[in-house]
């Protein structure tokens, strides 16, 4: 198949989707496919050549040329009107499917599966509403509780809001504080005092003009792949020290990760149940990541649902599939062949 791995973008998560992209471009190429690594806001490391699915790809390369950008895209401040041109669009119609490796803002949030929609181009994961209610901390809390997934109390605060109180919004400290519509934790802390929590405001603030305020839930942190209607095994999250920030998600060795998780199997059931729900209540199709927490008495709540997780070949989906036998290029396809159903 022609396959175009598109990553990169705008995002906080720029550098995580080049190495998702990377790892998945290689994989299918592993497997036979004519993928190719492309930019979603620059284009193709070979922009002038016309035909790009050539056997000779070198994926390290397009890589390369992908993180020449990460630099300029801070200092100048590109406006999104500058990207997403034809040339995106016309290599993305010229594949068989679009194999997503984007995430965050203006990838995984439904504007991209959107514009897709309109040109009829094939994509992995789910489509645009779904990817925008995903993203959106404080609608997914909404969908969570309409259809009684457990998750976390919280607030939703816009900047120019004047009563951000806890007590006021039914919290009280700790809290964790979170940009809205960010991933792999970028802007989120855990305030524990008062002073932490001004703290924790600006920090959110300086992300995004909408955050959410959630009730601190003090134990352990699971996580659960749906992909095609069926739940993975649940892996545990272990940090070494403090909470599964970036920089514990990123670097190595810095967090264990048991994967089938040390837990009963009802409660594994249970987490499975909610994860399918979870998916079920905000209408995502293909695949997705939920983030879990349980606390002392055991009881869990669901934080989200990630509808384009981290897809790197030590990545946590990667890793539940292992323990089912799939091996990463295997699931690479897999990905691709239920979003063509
Ligand atoms: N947002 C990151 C990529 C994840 O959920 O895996
Ligand atoms: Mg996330």
């Amino acid at each position: 198949m022609k396959i175009v791995v598109l990553a990169g973008g705008t995002s906080t998560e720029r550098e995580v989707s080049i190495v998702t992209g990377t790892g998945v471009c290689k994989a299918l190429r592993e497997r036979g496919h004519q993928a190719v690594l492309l930019d979603v806001f620059f284009g193709l490391a070979s922009a002038e050549s016309g035909e790009v699915f050539t056997d000779d790809y070198d994926v390290d390369q397009a890589a390369a040329y992908m993180r020449s950008f990460n630099g300029r895209l801070e200092q100048e401040k590109v406006q999104r009107r500058e990207f997403f041109g034809p040339q995106v669009i016309r290599l993305c119609q010229a594949a068989d499917i679009v194999f997503m490796a984007l995430h965050g803002s203006n990838g995984e949030d439904g504007k991209v599966q959107a514009a897709f929609d309109l040109y009829g181009i094939r994509y992995t994961g789910t489509e645009y509403l779904s990817s925008a209610i995903a993203m959106n901390k404080s609608l997914t809390k909404q969908f969570f509780r309409a259809w009684k997934v457990p998750t976390p109390g919280g607030a939703v605060f816009n900047r120019n809001q004047k009563d951000i109180g806890l007590e006021a919004n039914g919290l009280k400290l700790p809290v964790v504080v979170k940009p809205c519509c960010g991933g792999s934790s970028v802007g989120i802390t855990i305030a524990r005092t008062d002073e932490e929590y001004e703290q924790s405001l600006k920090e959110a603030f300086s992300y995004e003009d909408q955050i959410v305020v959630e009730e601190y839930i003090d134990g352990r942190e699971f996580s659960v792949a749906v992909i095609g209607g069926k739940a993975y095994p649940v892996i545990e999250i272990a940090p070494k020290e403090g909470f599964y920030d970036y920089h514990n998600k990123y670097q190595a060795g810095s967090t264990v990760e048991t994967c089938p998780a040390e837990l009963s199997p009802d409660k594994t059931r249970e987490m499975q149940e909610y994860a399918k729900l979870g998916t079920k209540a905000l209408g995502i199709t293909g695949y997705c990541r939920l983030d879990f927490m349980m606390d002392q008495d055991e009881k869990m709540y669901c934080l989200e649902a990630n509808t384009l997780p981290g897809m790197t070949p030590t990545s946590l989906i990667p890793q539940e599939a292992e323990v089912l036998g799939e091996s990463y290029p295997e699931l690479c396809e897999k990905l691709i062949r239920i979003s063509l159903e």
